[in-house]
C-alpha cells in the first residue's frame, strides 16, 4: 500500500484547522506542505509561521517540499517549525551532499526533488545518502496541472536504480496525481502519492484518500 500525502496547497486556507482535522480522521499518512518563494518557482505559497501552526493541528507526518533558492539557509528553521521529512530541489543547490547531511543530522528524513527535465541518472552518487526522491510529474509552482506522462519512465528507471543497489529509498510522485493514475504509478514503483486537487476538490476528500490508499 502506498503512503498518501494530501497537498495542503489545494485546501481552503481560511479553514486550515478544519482541513487538518479532516485529514486527522482520514487514512492519509503524510501532510504535504509546499513552500514556494517566487524565485525558484513563479509562485509564492506559505512559509514557516504557517507550518508552525499546522504542526499544532495535525497528527500526520509533516512532509515539507521546499521550492526555494538557497534552501541551506533555512534547514534548521524548518526543523523548528515541525518538518519530519524535508525535501530540497536538485536544481536549487550546488551542495546537495552537505545539505542532505545537515537535514539528517537534525533528525529529519532527507528528500531530493527533480524537476521534469532533470535526468534521474544524475542521482547516481547521492542516492544512497537520501531517504526519498520526489519526482515532479508537473512543472513545480502550481497545483491542478496535468500529469506529464514521461514521468512513468522516470519512475521505473529510478525504481530500478534503487532496487539494483538494494537501497531503502522512497519514491514520491507529485503533480497531477488522480485516482485513475495512482494504480499504475504504484505499479511503476511509487511509495508516496502526493495529491492536492484530487483530494481537496473532491466531494468526499476522506473517501478519495481511501481510494488512493488502495491504489496499485
Ligand atoms: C506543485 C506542488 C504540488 C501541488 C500538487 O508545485 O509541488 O505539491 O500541490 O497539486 P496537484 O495534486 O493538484 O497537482
Ligand atoms: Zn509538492
Amino acid at each position: 500500500m502506498p503512503l498518501v500525502a494530501p497537498s495542503l496547497l489545494a485546501s481552503n486556507f481560511l479553514r486550515l484547522e478544519d482541513e487538518c482535522k479532516m485529514l486527522n480522521e482520514s487514512e492519509a499518512d503524510w501532510l504535504h506542505l509546499d513552500v514556494m518563494d517566487g524565485r525558484f518557482v513563479p509562485n509564492i505559497s506559505f512559509g514557516l509561521p504557517v507550518i508552525e501552526h499546522i504542526r499544532t493541528a495535525t497528527k500526520k507526518v509533516c512532509d515539507v517540499h521546499l521550492m526555494i533558492v538557497e534552501p541551506e539557509k533555512y534547514i534548521e528553521d524548518f526543523k523548528k517549525a515541525g518538518a519530519d521529512v524535508l525535501t530540497i530541489h536538485y536544481e536549487a543547490s550546488n551542495h546537495l551532499h552537505r545539505i542532505v547531511q545537515q537535514i539528517k543530522s537534525l533528525g529529519m528524513q532527507a528528500g531530493i526533488s527533480l524537476n521534469p527535465h532533470t535526468p534521474v541518472a544524475l542521482l547516481e552518487d547521492i542516492l544512497e545518502d537520501v531517504d526519498m526522491i520526489l519526482i515532479m510529474s508537473v512543472n513545480p509552482g502550481f497545483g491542478g496541472q496535468k500529469f506529464i506522462p514521461q514521468s512513468f519512465k522516470r519512475i521505473r528507471q529510478l525504481r530500478q536504480m534503487i532496487d539494483e543497489r538494494g537501497l531503502n529509498v522512497k519514491i514520491e510522485v507529485d503533480g497531477g496525481v488522480t485516482v485513475e493514475n495512482a494504480g499504475p504509478l504504484v505499479q511503476a514503483g511509487v511509495d508516496v502519492l502526493v495529491a492536492g486537487n484530487t483530494v481537496f476538490k473532491s466531494k468526499d476528500p476522506k473517501a478519495t484518500i481511501a481510494a488512493l490508499k488502495r491504489a496499485g
